[in-house]
């Protein structure tokens, strides 16, 4: 990975665990500290229709979540409209998904910044182009260590195993696990042995166990990052997440 193109790709163990809530508030909390740093969502399905354009919500939260220069358009490069998997979104709307013009639009925006934080869509597997390019490709091409967004309940353990393995499978490097939706205060025993497990099993560090925020909401007409900024700052190691990049 060259200098100027620092940053993590931020996956998870199945679609709607918490990427964009992550990366947006990860992002927020980054610059707070001085961390000139950017998010991108290079791909998105399920995009929705704004004043006659078709855009990435989860573009949009980031800039909810931090004063950034860009609009969520421009965070954005790729934008369907169904909520299916890429490829198969893709296909419906007659598109064609290059990865060539993603990693071009990735390179121009990455060395303008310190740090880089790019969303996958789905799951590490989830497939882009016709069955064989997935998330796991394009993760692979910007050379750029993953981020695992995991549940915090039953079946977590496997979901975030499998994950871990199948991407150490392909030589990619995991900085960390970020467990979501974590309730400190209502975990039972499987939400408290889940995180040590997860860590014995994958070699890879539990970096923080992020709790509910009260009043977000990604999607909708009023999107609202309530106090996600702060929650992260309390439950997630920045310095730790940050040494994977500075080694
Ligand atoms: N810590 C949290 N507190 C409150 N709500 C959350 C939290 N994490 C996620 N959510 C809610 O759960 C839903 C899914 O989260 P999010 O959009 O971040 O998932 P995702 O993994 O990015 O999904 P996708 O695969 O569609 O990109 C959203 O409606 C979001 O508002
Ligand atoms: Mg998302």
């Amino acid at each position: 990975m060259s200098l100027n193109k620092k940053g993590f790709f931020i996956t998870s163990t199945d679609t709607g665990v918490g990427k964009t809530v992550i990366t947006a508030g990860l992002l927020g909390a980054l610059r707070k500290r001085g961390l000139d740093a950017i998010a991108i969502k290079p791909i998105q399905s399920g995009g929705i229709r704004r004043q006659n354009q078709l855009v990435s919500e989860d573009a949009f939260f980031y800039g909810l979540a931090a004063d950034l220069p860009y609009t969520s358009q421009e965070l954005n490069p790729f934008c369907l409209e169904a909520a299916l998997a890429p490829a198969v979104a893709a296909e419906m709307e007659g598109r064609i998904i290059s990865l060539e013009a993603i990693l071009d639009h990735f390179e121009r925006i990455a060395v303008k910044h310190q740090l880089t934080l790019v969303e996958g869509a789905g799951g590490i597997l989830a497939p882009l182009i016709g069955t064989k390019v997935t998330v796991a490709d394009l993760a692979a091409q910007m050379g750029l260590p993953l981020l695992i967004v995991a549940r915090p309940g039953l079946g977590t353990v496997n979901h975030t195993c499998l994950t871990a393995a199948y991407a150490q499978s392909r030589g990619l490097k995991i900085a960390g696990i970020i467990i979501n939706m974590y309730d400190h205060q209502n975990a039972g025993t499987a939400e408290r042995t889940n995180p040590g497990l997860i860590e014995a099993m994958t070699g890879v560090p539990v970096l923080g166990l992020v709790p509910k925020v009260e009043g977000l909401a990604v999607e909708g007409e009023n999107p609202q990052a309530g106090d996600l900024l702060a929650l992260i700052e309390e439950h997630v190691s920045l310095d730790q997440l940050l040494q994977a990049v500075s080694s």
